[in-house]
């Protein structure tokens, strides 16, 4: 039987992964069992308290132990690596572990990483203007990975760093690896621990605590996938290489060509603050007696954003808040058939859970473990 491994599982997207993988009734899914790598001992009896056989947990050190990485994901067909993307040296460590089962002339072996759009992003508020472009990952499947280099040869960044180490040493050593890089992700979560998204969280917060909303500039603006929807996705992906005879190699893209985009739906980051304020003064929680009395948004400074809303990390804000990133795509359904469900009436309705949930303290910040490493 097929072994695989998962990271992050106790995060939003590799939780909510998880829960999904072990509640299938896809024929090639019920019988795994799934390795999952867990720092803490007490989450890591949680889950197995919660998922019995269906998982076995192995305590690591993290995304910076390369040596252990890459020992144990010589032992895996498949790595799900759903837990931070920003760990460069931690993502490429799974491909060198995978490429010792290429070596020893295994089945090829897939890499399934998690990155993100922002690696795409321009920087508009401190850096010369560059053309907006909107990406396709089948059209412009061979530009994508070049244009990320260009610009992570001018400034290195984390997440981008870490997707174009997993793709380019696939390539060179014969191991399958797709990034699957993700948009803004919304909606609850089902794993057993961060359930929590970040962008409608972290601008309810704002826009509850301040009375108004914010923008940056005009035109900053997001793609946007729900949760179960992206899950589905990594799912599809794993029963393909459980269910073709070709395991998929030939037929999903993979290596310089490996990037594919989850996206069902684009937005405007002054848009979100709107749809903020619009539940916030529908529900009465505003305005209060010292906010403005009619909806605002303002034009803030990138350094306010930066503190508040990014552990303080400006390049981040800037790329997340103020930049272009438009990804289409279209592989996934082209390829899995994958039909995202949950829409524009999802959307509308998770500004109302987000505000209830943030009304009823369940909310918490988790973008400092969510960007993980500080690498500037
Ligand atoms: N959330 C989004 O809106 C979004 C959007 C686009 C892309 N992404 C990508 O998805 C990734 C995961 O996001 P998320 O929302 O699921 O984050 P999250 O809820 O904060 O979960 C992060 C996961 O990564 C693990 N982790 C963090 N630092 C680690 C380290 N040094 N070594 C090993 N494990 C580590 C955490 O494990 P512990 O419990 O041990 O800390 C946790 O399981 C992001 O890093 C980003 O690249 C996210």
């Amino acid at each position: 039987m097929s072994k695989i491994l998962l990271t992050g599982a106790t995060g939003y997207v590799g939780g909510t992964v998880l829960t999904q993988l072990v509640s299938s009734s896809a024929p090639s899914l019920k019988p795994l069992t799934i390795d999952v790598l867990v720092r803490d001992a007490v989450k890591a009896a949680k889950l197995k308290e919660t998922y019995g056989d269906r998982i076995n947990t192995i305590a690591w050190n993290g995304l910076d132990d390369t040596t252990s990485i890459e020992e144990t994901a010589a032992n895996y067909d498949i790595v799900v690596n759903t837990g931070s993307g920003f760990i460069p040296e931690g993502a490429v460590a799974f491909v060198n572990g995978l490429a010792r089962r290429v070596k020893a002339g295994n089945p090829v072996p897939w890499l399934l990483h998690i990155s993100g759009c922002s690696n795409l992003a321009d920087r508009p508020l401190t850096q010369p203007p560059t053309p907006v472009r909107e990406w396709n990952d089948e059209k412009d499947a061979s530009e994508i990975l070049e244009h990320m280099k260009v610009l992570d040869e001018a400034e290195p960044y984390g997440q981008r760093t870490a997707e174009i180490g997993v793709l380019e040493a696939a390539a060179a050593s014969g191991v399958q690896a797709i990034s699957v890089n993700t948009p803004l992700i919304f909606g609850e979560g089902t794993g057993l621990f961060n359930q929590q998204a970040l962008v409608i969280p972290l601008i309810t917060m704002y826009v509850i605590q301040h009375g108004y909303g914010w923008k940056l500039n005009e035109t900053a603006n997001f793609d946007r996938v729900h949760v179960l929807d992206l899950a589905d996705l990594f799912l599809l992906l794993v029963r393909t290489i459980l269910e073709r005879e070709d395991r998929g190699v030939g037929y999903l893209p993979s290596g310089k060509r490996g990037v594919i985009f989850p996206t069902a739906g684009r937005v405007l980051i002054k848009d979100i603050n709107q749809k903020c304020l619009d539940v916030a003064f529908a529900d009465g929680t505003l305005p209060r007696e010292n906010t403005p009395k009619t909806k605002e948004i303002r034009l803030v400074p990138l350094e306010e954003i930066a503190n508040k809303l990014t552990a303080g990390r400006s390049d981040v804000a800037e790329r997340g808040w103020g930049g272009h990133k438009a990804t289409t795509g279209v592989l996934a359904s082209k390829l899995l058939g994958w039909k995202p469900t949950r829409l524009e009436e999802a959307w509308e309705k998770d500004f109302v859970d987000e505000l209830k949930a943030l009304k009823e303290d369940r909310r918490m910040i988790t973008l400092a473990n969510c960007i993980a490493h500080s690498e500037k």
